[in-house]
């Protein structure tokens, strides 16, 4: 009976030490897939995807919304923080009176997380001042 016991242990205890190295094998394959997928990348994917940021605005002209380059230009004079905009917690300063067509996205804008917001800041940052990839 005791060896039974023993026995089990055994296959207990090397069936969990088999899980945990194989538990630990994709935990490395996510961390080198971050560090290759930059904020830039996911920003970007965010606005031109699931976002819909293209549907109203376009980088360099005016559409339905105004184009990066001014909003951009515009924080940047006012030193106006992005981040607190998208989580509806500043006033819109580009162009107040179309504020309410803006207002329509934010059931989107409300389900991103603060990394999402902060990869949405960084690509509009950049494409503003011309990368585009
Ligand atoms: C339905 C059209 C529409 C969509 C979709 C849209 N916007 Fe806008 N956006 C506007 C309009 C119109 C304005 C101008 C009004 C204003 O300044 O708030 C604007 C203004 C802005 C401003 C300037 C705010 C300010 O201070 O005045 C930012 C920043 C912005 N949008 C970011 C985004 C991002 C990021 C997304 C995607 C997650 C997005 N918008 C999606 C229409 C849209």
């Amino acid at each position: 009976m005791q060896k039974i016991v023993i026995v089990l242990a055994t296959i207990v205890l090397l069936f969990t030490s088999c899980q945990s190295e194989k538990k630990e094998k994709p935990d490395i394959k996510i961390g080198t897939k971050k560090k290759e997928t930059s904020s830039f990348d996911v920003g970007k994917r965010i606005f031109n995807g699931k976002g819909k940021c293209y549907t109203c605005h376009k980088i360099d002209k005016k559409s339905i919304g105004p184009g990066v380059v001014e909003i951009m230009k515009i924080y940047k004079e006012q030193n106006a923080d992005l981040i607190a905009f998208l989580k509806q917690e500043a006033e819109p300063i580009v162009d107040p009176e179309t504020y309410a067509v803006m207002k329509t996205n934010f059931a989107i804008i409300k389900t991103f997380t603060q990394e999402e917001l902060k990869a949405l800041e960084v690509y509009v940052t950049d494409a503003s001042n011309g990368k585009t990839e």
